[in-house]
């Protein structure tokens, strides 16, 4: 049975690759690699050896084209380089492509296979306004700073070295914590953190739910969570009923309050798996952006310098423990630039697929309907048609109007783009605010590795030496 299992899917499949390839004889240039897997293995790979953006590299040079296809989990894909191609997808959503994860996200997130995603993301978007706009984020600012320093004293205070990214993640968990679901107790936010490593590496995996594959452990994470949020959503429902939580206090109660068109309250499950959502993305990718701060802090005193400067200016005109409001955040402008020059050199998502809703030409090429897209932040940062001298570190690329249109795309682009990146930036400067403040600090392995799964991070999770200053700074 097995046999036939493994051995007859593969070749239907490959048939059936090499067929499309056939019915539409103008497709991109590239190659389908093996049954099934095609180039997935390359493409994690690349990304395990801290290259992502080596597997577009190769093949753009090979095929001399700024638009491949491959097979990448699973799926014949159109992979899209450079500006234009992004501007391509970004103004093209629902016209000609729609968003479209991978089967291993669907398989994580079980309740969006009930919809299309873009139904699913459709609610997201309506939910999200209230609490993610600008406007409303601004009373945040002192909560995040109270996080900041109470986990800065907790994790950092007294200590000559620590290990960057496990305290990043609990920081930025927290914070999740605290905005969606009013938990900031730090015990429970621990309970709740730990599976949330295995989530994350699950989602972008090659789905093959097998003991031992990322695949595995990350579909078993999100049953523990799912059940956990369950616990969580009922024992808020009974705290509403008796008028125990404040009412749409945060994203829990909005959601639980919230009725669709036809009246009808989204189920618990589907509360759940939104809020998984928020806290993969609310916490996986900005405690990866505080971490690569640390680093290029570390390595570019100079750098390093110009934010304590600024954020020293902000203390000056504080009185003792007054938190910091919406006004300080807007006048952390170097550290805002130093922030998005780290976003350009390790963007914490890679890029993002589409789906082709019908056939379109771009670039000259076929693209069929059905067949997936990718469009890449992490080629498009580092292409020198795109930036100057890309490997240098240079802030200052981002003063004045900043980098070309498409060029610079952390957070996407179009319909699609980051609902949380206001969010992401007030979290980030108030951690490089406490921090700069408090400390300076030193690398404790000068060259090591960065590897890429899904999210990029130091191979050992960038261990530092910290350096307490004078208490008369
Ligand atoms: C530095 C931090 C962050 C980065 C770099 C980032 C990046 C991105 C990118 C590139 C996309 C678009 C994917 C696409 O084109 O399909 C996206 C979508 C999304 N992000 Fe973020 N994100 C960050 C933080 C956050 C935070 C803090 C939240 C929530 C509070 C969040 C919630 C979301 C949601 C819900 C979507 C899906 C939007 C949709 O499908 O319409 N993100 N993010």
């Amino acid at each position: 049975m097995l046999f036939v299992v493994f051995v007859s899917i593969p070749l239907l499949l490959f048939i059936l690759s090499h067929k499309s390839n056939v019915s539409h004889p103008n497709l991109p240039p590239g190659k389908m690699g093996f049954p099934i897997i095609g180039e997935s293995l390359e493409f994690l790979s690349a990304g395990r050896k801290g290259y992502p953006e080596k597997f577009i590299y190769d093949r753009i040079a090979k095929y001399s084209s700024q638009v491949f296809k491959t097979c990448i989990l699973g799926q014949p894909t159109t992979v899209v380089c450079g500006a234009a191609g992004n501007k391509f997808l970004f103004s093209n959503e629902n016209k000609l492509v729609t968003s479209w994860w991978p089967d291993s996200v669907n398989k994580i997130f079980p309740s969006s296979t009930q919809t299309s995603s873009k139904e699913e993301s459709k609610k997201m978007r309506k939910l999200l306004p209230n609490l993610l706009k600008p406007e409303s984020l601004q009373r945040y600012v002192g909560m995040m700073d109270t996080i900041a320093q109470r986990h800065l004293e907790d994790c950092w205070e007294g200590k000559q070295q620590v290990t960057v990214l496990p305290l990043a993640k609990m920081y930025t968990f927290w914070i999740a914590c605290k905005v969606f679901l009013s938990i900031d107790d730090p015990e429970h936010v621990a309970k709740l953190a730990h599976p949330f490593n295995d989530l994350a590496s699950g989602i972008i995996s090659i789905p093959i739910d097998l003991p031992g594959t990322s695949f595995n452990r990350g579909i078993r994470a999100s049953k523990w969570i799912r059940k956990e949020l369950v616990s969580i959503i009922q024992q808020r429902k009974v705290d509403l009923a008796g008028n125990r939580a404040l009412r749409a206090h945060d994203m829990l109660s909005h959601m639980l309050l919230t009725t669709d068109e036809d009246g009808q309250y989204m189920k618990e499950t589907d509360i759940a798996d939104k809020i998984m959502g928020l806290l993969i993305g609310g916490h996986d990718t900005a405690s990866a952006v505080i971490t690569f701060i640390v680093k290029y802090l570390a390595e570019l005193p100079h750098i390093y310098q110009e934010v304590l400067k600024e954020q020293m200016e902000i203390v000056k005109w504080k009185r003792p423990r007054e938190l910091l409001n919406w006004n300080d955040i807007q006048k952390m402008k170097y550290s805002w630039n130093v922030a998005c020059e780290v976003l350009r050199l390790a963007p914490p998502l890679q890029g993002a697929f589409r789906e082709a809703i019908k056939d379109f030409n771009f670039a000259g090429f076929h693209i069929p309907k059905g067949w997936k897209l990718y469009w890449s932040a992490s080629s498009t940062h580092r292409n020198p048609e795109c930036f100057l001298d890309p490997e240098k570190f240079d802030p200052t690329r981002f003063v004045g109007a900043g980098p070309a249109p498409y060029t610079f795309v952390p957070f996407g682009g179009g319909p699609r783009m980051c609902p949380g990146k206001e969010y992401a930036r007030m979290e980030i400067l108030v951690f490089m605010h406490n921090l700069v403040k408090r400390f300076s600090w030193e690398k404790l392995i000068p060259d090591e590795k960065i590897i890429v799964d899904p999210i990029p991070i130091p191979a050992k999770q960038l261990p530092i030496h910290l350096f307490h200053h004078q208490k008369n700074i």
